[in-house]
């Protein structure tokens, strides 16, 4: 296994720090990953952070995660968590492990937010922190 942790965020999460700052916070999506980077050095890791507005590269970067033997997925799906069958389905086709994150605690928020495909497959979920709710998945993923 390698010391690489994917980090990988669906759609809209380009926008972070300008998209609903009410809800997700100022933190721009290039803050959290110099954040992630520094603590990752700390735990002997490395972090692979990217994102896309479309499901299939998520698909294809889990897959990739597994081929290049990554300690762990760190996904935040946006709402293709809410949607998506076919994130569960990757999820669940490789031995990779992966932590789903959200910024906002959708529990919390409207009814069609609460059911999560990917949490139903994940390793465990951490929700509602803000740009800390990433640093606690990077704690997690360096115990597994
Ligand atoms: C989110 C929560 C989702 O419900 C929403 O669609 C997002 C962001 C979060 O990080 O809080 O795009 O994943």
């Amino acid at each position: 296994m390698t010391g690489t942790v994917y980090v990988l965020n669906g759609p809209n999460l380009n926008l972070l720090g300008l998209r609903e700052p009410e809800i997700y916070g100022h933190d721009t999506l290039d803050d959290i990953a110099g954040r992630m980077e520094d603590r990752a050095k700390e735990l002997g890791l490395e972090i692979d952070l990217r994102q896309s507005n479309h499901e299939g590269h998520l698909i294809d970067w889990m897959h990739e995660a597994q081929a290049h033997d990554a300690k762990a997925i760190i996904l935040n799906a946006g709402a293709f968590t809410h949607t998506s069958l076919a994130l569960y389905d990757a999820a669940r086709s490789i031995r990779t492990p992966v932590i789903e994150v959200h910024l906002s605690n959708p529990a919390a928020r409207e009814e069609y937010r609460h059911h999560s495909y990917v949490g139903m497959a994940a390793k465990g979920t951490i929700t509602g922190f803000g740009a800390l709710s990433y640093m606690l998945a990077l704690e997690a993923a360096a115990r597994l």
